[in-house]
């Protein structure tokens, strides 16, 4: 794959002609586009379409959580769309991940990848604790991505902090999808805890979500040409 191939850029728009207008201009210089909730619940699966028929891979990242049979109906209900990646949370245990993973497989050749959320970026080692949760950040990241591993999942959505030690728990084949990126030039907005396209890809990424450095730019390709260059 070349490297821009890795990039998924997120359509964070409600409007369907920003998010197609986007996704026509960056057809080329990114792998492909992720459309979710906001988008999602304004637009459904009418919208998408609109932004699949620019013909780039679509991520849709949805984050399902729900009973073992309601995830697989909305995996199954996806697959009309054809996307690249779809998402679930690990949380939701392990009888939701096979039903998630064998929904998928239904796709056949066309199967998408299914990621898992562990931990959302958002919590923290006290939030865990309010939520019942006894171990640290870390540990439960490992631990989700283990149990997503184990249930027919390929792999889980983290940050960039996390990949060393999910590359260590989970193996190379395990994909791990990395938003949170900055290059050096962009503004970090409300992102904590960043890492630049390069650094993430030699720390063993597969893929980046990269939003507003990319959409939020004035020019939105010559962004994109950028972070190529970096990434080469
Ligand atoms: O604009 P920005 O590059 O921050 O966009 C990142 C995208 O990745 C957003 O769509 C955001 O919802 C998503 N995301 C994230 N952090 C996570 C999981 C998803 O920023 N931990």
């Amino acid at each position: 794959m070349k490297p821009t191939d890795r990039i998924f850029t997120a359509l964070d728009t409600t409007d369907v002609q920003v998010a197609v207008s986007l996704a026509r201009d960056l057809a080329g210089y990114v792998g492909g586009v992720k459309v979710g909730k906001e988008f999602f619940t304004a637009n459904g699966q009418d919208g998408v379409r609109q932004v699949s028929g620019v013909g780039m891979p679509v991520f849709i990242d949805l984050k399902w959580h729900d009973i073992p049979n309601t995830v697989a109906g909305a995996v199954r209900a996806s697959l009309a769309l054809k996307p690249a990646i779809v998402n679930v949370h690990a949380a939701g245990g392990p009888a939701m991940l096979r039903a998630a993973s064998d929904a998928a497989a239904e796709a056949g050749s066309e199967r998408p990848l299914v990621l898992a959320i562990t931990v959302l970026t958002s919590l923290d080692d006290d939030d865990l604790r309010a939520i019942g949760v006894g171990s640290n950040v870390t540990a439960q990241v490992v631990r989700l991505a283990k149990l997503a591993q184990d249930n027919g999942i390929d792999g889980v959505v983290c940050s960039a902090h996390e990949i060393e030690a999910l590359r260590e728990a989970c193996g190379r084949d395990f994909k791990l999808l990395v938003p949170g990126i900055r290059p050096t030039w962009a503004a970090t907005g409300d992102q904590k805890r960043v890492m630049t396209p390069a650094d993430a890809v030699a720390r063993g990424a597969d893929y980046l979500v990269i939003g507003r450095p990319i959409t939020g730019a004035d020019d939105p390709v010559d962004a994109a040409k950028r972070i190529a260059d970096e990434l080469a």
